[in-house]
């Protein structure tokens, strides 16, 4: 599961901003230091652990759209021990259109979890909003785990189906980027990828066209 953990469903109203407010505390009364960064515009998440919207002068938006605006700078404690919050505001609807021509936009969260930030907390709770768009995406690009908290009914099933179909092929085009990193290429680093599929396929026609 990791110990960043993305708290996702396109569907609204599932549970996912109770979700992470509680699991949140729960590890927390468990002794574990957290982190809820609530990337959902309605900023529910944020609310819900007691903090007055009036008083976040810098927000998740600013983070994500400002280079020089570290997450670290934004984090508040709430008035739960061991619960930290990364708040948002309405304002992150319109960063996320802003987000849309940024190079690299779905990594834009990931790229702020930076070591430091990460390194202070057991785990980081990410509330994502009822869409599958460019803040769910940064969301999954940025977790190393996925909560998806679902209505047992069966037009609710089928949407998790493709939200589970996203996230696989974000794995594979992650996983790409991150081969480098590792210094060796994607068949060794992930061989059972799409993406080390293709290149071994590639290199069959290579050999191919070299016989
Ligand atoms: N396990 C639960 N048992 C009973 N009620 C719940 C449970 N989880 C959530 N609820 C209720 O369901 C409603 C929606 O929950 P919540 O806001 O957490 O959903 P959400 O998925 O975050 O919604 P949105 O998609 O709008 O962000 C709330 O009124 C909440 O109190
Ligand atoms: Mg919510």
């Amino acid at each position: 599961m990791g110990k960043v953990i993305a708290i996702a469903n396109q569907k609204g109203g599932v549970g996912k901003t109770t979700c992470a407010i509680n699991l949140g505390g729960a590890l927390a009364s468990l002794g574990h230091e957290v982190l809820c960064l609530d990337l959902d515009p309605q900023a529910n998440l944020t609310v819900g652990l007691g903090i007055d919207l009036n008083t976040v002068e810098r927000s998740i938006a600013d983070v994500l759209i400002d280079s020089n605006i570290t997450l670290g700078s934004i984090i508040r404690p709430t008035k739960t021990k061991k619960v930290d919050v990364a708040p948002a505001t309405l304002e992150l609807s319109a960063a996320e259109v802003e987000l849309f021509n940024a190079i690299g936009r779905e990594m834009a969260l990931r790229d702020k979890l930076s070591r430091d930030v990460v390194e202070r907390y057991d785990y980081v709770l990410i509330d994502c909003p009822p869409t599958l768009g460019l803040l769910t995406l940064n969301a999954l690009v940025a977790a190393s785990g996925v909560i998806i908290p679902v209505q047992t009914q069966y037009y609710a099933l089928k949407g998790v189906a493709a939200l589970l179909k996203i996230i696989k092929t974000i794995r594979q085009s992650v996983k790409i980027g991150e081969a480098p990193t590792a210094g060796v290429p994607i068949t060794v680093y992930e061989p059972k990828s799409d993406a080390a599929k293709s290149f071994v396929d590639l290199a069959k026609e290579v050999i191919g066209a070299h016989k």
